[in-house]
């Protein structure tokens, strides 16, 4: 069959035809694309069609050349319109699906709080850097030495059995007490000193309601010539008025501690039920009717403290103290289970 003028302009009709009918159903750029390759590209129906003009009688050709070109240009142009229109809707879709509402509530979040033992410890830190006490620090795994020995407890103190203190490999021990800062501190240091050591001790004690094997204290101590039993009263009672409010009462009771002499444990005047013993509710829990409550020991620091660190004791005197950080917070908040401040439950933290 030969290809005539007016066959081919029939043919090259047809072809178009067809292409506006699948580019009018075609709804995304996939389809788009592939309508491309289709009809005008290199293997094309239209390509083909000029392809074929060798065949056309030569004058004809000029004619359906353009012609071909021409239909080859309205399905093109109508091609991209369809392009720009599909991306402006696959755009549009994109925006609407990913709209915000500025105007839903915000997400409340949850914000973390400090233990309450982290409070007293700085809340105690910062009452006495205010009296011009430096904070010192020493190691948890500490020698038999500094625990004990050079703090004057004799070789056959109870409290250096395995049984109440936690022994560690190669003749450490964990620290039972802050006391060995003491004589770090002032084997560092010539008097006068005034240092206080917030820290952790360990003890071979079963967690119950009031032990934990792990606990934590701060330490003190101030040197200097001249330093009385007046001193002693006079920083320990100002710190137990601005931690406890300013009508707290103290009581000093003898005690003894090997490093000290003379020894006192001191009590404060219970702030649950104002010393009197009694609440609404009957006796008061928190001093179990006493209207006292024992926070901490203190002394005169001993002689043979001194002459192991190699400070002259005739002519310096000093005082030392050490309490127990739970035991502050128990009394202050009061909580009555040790326990809570250490399992970190958000419901008991949350409270203070
Ligand atoms: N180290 C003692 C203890 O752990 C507490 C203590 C008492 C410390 C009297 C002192 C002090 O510095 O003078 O029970």
């Amino acid at each position: 069959m030969t290809l005539t003028r007016s066959s081919a302009e029939r043919d090259i009709g047809a072809v178009e035809r067809q292409a506006f009918e699948t580019l009018a159903s075609a709804a995304s750029r996939d389809a788009l694309e592939s309508l491309r390759v289709r009809y005008l590209g290199k293997k094309a129906k239209l390509t083909a069609l000029l392809r074929a003009m060798k065949d056309l009688p030569a004058e004809d050709r000029p004619a359906i050349g353009a012609f071909v070109n021409q239909a080859k240009e309205r399905v093109e142009r109508a091609l991209e319109e369809k392009l720009a229109a599909v991306r402006a809707e696959e755009e549009a879709a994109a925006l609407a699906a990913s709209r915000v509402d500025v105007t839903l509530p915000g997400r409340r979040r949850t914000i973390g709080r400090l233990s309450p033992l982290t409070q007293v410890r700085r809340e105690v830190t910062e009452i006495f850097r205010s009296m011009g006490f430096s904070v010192e620090e020493g190691p948890e795994v500490e020698t038999e030495y500094y625990n004990f020995d050079a703090l004057n407890f004799p070789p056959d103190h109870p409290s250096r059995d395995a049984q109440d203190t936690l022994l560690v490999d190669g003749g450490y021990l964990l620290r039972t007490h802050t006391s060995p800062v003491q004589i770090r501190t002032m084997e560092r240091q010539k008097p006068p000193v005034r240092m206080i050591c917030p820290g952790w001790v360990y003890r071979a004690d079963t967690l119950d309601a009031s032990h934990s094997p792990m606990f934590s204290q701060v330490e003190g101590l101030l040197v200097d010539e001249g330093v009385s039993l007046g001193d002693l009263f006079g920083i320990l009672n100002a710190f137990a008025q601005r931690f406890f409010g300013e009508r707290t009462k103290t009581r000093y009771r003898p005690s003894f501690f090997p490093f000290t002499e003379p020894s006192a444990e001191v009590d404060v005047s219970c702030m649950i039920c104002a010393g009197t013993g009694k609440t609404e509710a009957g006796t008061c829990r928190v001093c179990k009717g006493t209207g006292w409550k024992e926070i901490l020991g203190c002394g005169m620091v001993d002689p043979n403290v001194f002459k192991a660190v190699g400070y002259d004791s005739e002519r310096y005197t000093g005082f030392a103290f050490g309490m127990g950080i739970e035991r502050l917070a128990m009394f202050k908040f009061g909580v009555d289970e040790i326990r809570h401040f250490f399992e970190g439950d958000q419901r008991f933290i949350a409270q203070f």
